[in-house]
């Protein structure tokens, strides 16, 4: 398992739940993970020494959690190495790791999403031109790349996208901001679907919502969520169909047909308005902190369905329920969180909280200190 998030505790748990669990590694990891899998000694960013990892210890699957593996294309050099991973090729993982590649993607195969237009930043007279003559606001611009979830940017006025173009194109989000997609702002109420897919099947699982801003009543920054619950009322069951039939089903027929099959899990980030769904994003791997409600909701074998999707050969039986019950997730971060913040603070009481029955504690950005002291 490769990983150091709440969310890879969480595919750590489920893994470790298989009936068929076999021995557990995880690297990076957190002490979350580690009392349930056995510490990779490894840089996850040198593939070599993963290979080399996998083949000493004759690793039957590799569960890859994070975006960032996947675009420096670590399921490619295993692939290439024989070994079996779960999570999508570098290409295929473009669908996260570029918004104009998404973008594009969708337009041409009628998927549903935010009209839009993508320029470089050798184009910023032709973007300048294309905001003022938007007819409404709020703007929404997007830096191409990976950013950490901070690379979207709603401008209220045509003078505020300006300014967030020369944000974007002064460099605020690094190399991702080299390309821009500018797209209409969509109304409605998000919500997140995963699909586990082979490349040509797929099965979804709960839908969930996440809830982006710290603070209580919404007073605080935008932040990659600060808890989710699952299953989302939003999604009915209709709205689940529609979400299969318009967007799953023609993106991974899609992607094989650009030659990209997509396995994994596809993260559909959606807006629903009066029941029509409209893609936000696309992710190629699991949500953080939807994971944690989703997966507590989930039934099944979930080591014997991602090594059938890594094998491409989807096995949805192995999920029994998608549904058991209701799952709500809580981050509780230090203080000032998602701008600067202190480290180091003692956490106590998770026993305490773990012996409510129910209740589950994962760890993100936690060390252990035997002295006590950090
Ligand atoms: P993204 O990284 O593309 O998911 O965007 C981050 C957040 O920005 C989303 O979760 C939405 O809350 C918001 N957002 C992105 N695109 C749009 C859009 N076209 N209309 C409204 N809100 C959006
Ligand atoms: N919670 C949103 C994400 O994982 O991208």
């Amino acid at each position: 398992l490769i990983g150091s998030g709440g969310r890879e505790h969480a595919l750590a748990l489920a893994l470790s739940r298989s009936p068929e669990p076999g021995t557990l590694y995880a690297a990076p990891a957190n002490p979350g993970i580690l009392t349930l899998a056995q510490h990779a000694d490894i840089s996850v960013t040198q593939h070599d020494s993963v290979v080399k990892f996998c083949k000493t210890h004759h690793i039957d699957l590799v569960v890859i959690g994070p975006e960032q593996p996947l675009e420096a294309g670590l399921s490619d050099d295993l692939r290439t190495e024989g070994i079996v991973v779960f999570g999508p090729s570098q290409r295929a993982a473009q669908l996260e790791t570029s918004k104009g590649f998404a973008k594009d993607f969708m337009a041409k195969y009628g998927i549903p999403t935010a009209a839009f237009r993508r320029f470089t930043s050798q184009q910023r007279d032709e973007a300048i031109a294309f905001v003022q003559e938007l007819k409404s606001t709020p703007i929404v611009l997007k830096a191409d790349g990976l950013a950490a979830g901070k690379g979207v940017i709603i401008a209220q006025s045509i003078a505020e996208a300006i300014d967030a173009l020369d944000e974007i194109f002064g460099g605020a989000f690094g190399a991702a901001g080299n390309e821009v997609v500018i797209e209409e702002f969509l109304h409605g109420e998000e919500a997140s679907v995963f699909a586990i897919c082979d490349g040509e099947r797929f099965i979804t699982l709960a839908p969930a919502q996440d809830h982006k801003r710290a603070l209580d009543n919404d007073e605080g920054k935008n932040t990659g969520g600060m808890g989710a619950f699952a299953p989302a009322a939003i999604v009915s069951d209709d709205v689940l169909a529609k979400v299969e039939q318009l967007v799953i089903k023609p993106t991974l027929a899609g992607m094989k047909q650009d030659g990209n099959p997509f396995s994994g899990c596809l993260f559909v980030g959606l807006m629903i308005d009066n029941g029509e769904p409209n893609v936000v994003e696309f992710n190629c791997r699991f949500g953080d902190p939807e994971t944690q409600a989703v997966l507590a909701v989930t039934e099944g074998d979930l080591a014997n369905l991602f090594l059938s999707s890594a094998l491409g050969n989807l096995r949805s039986d192995t999920i029994t329920n998608t549904r058991n019950g209701f799952a709500c997730n809580v981050v509780v971060a230090s203080g000032g969180y998602p701008d600067s913040y202190s480290k180091g603070y003692k956490i106590t009481g998770i026993e305490q909280a773990e012996a409510v029955n129910g209740v589950t504690v994962f760890h993100a950005g936690t060390s252990i200190s035997l002295s006590g002291t950090l």
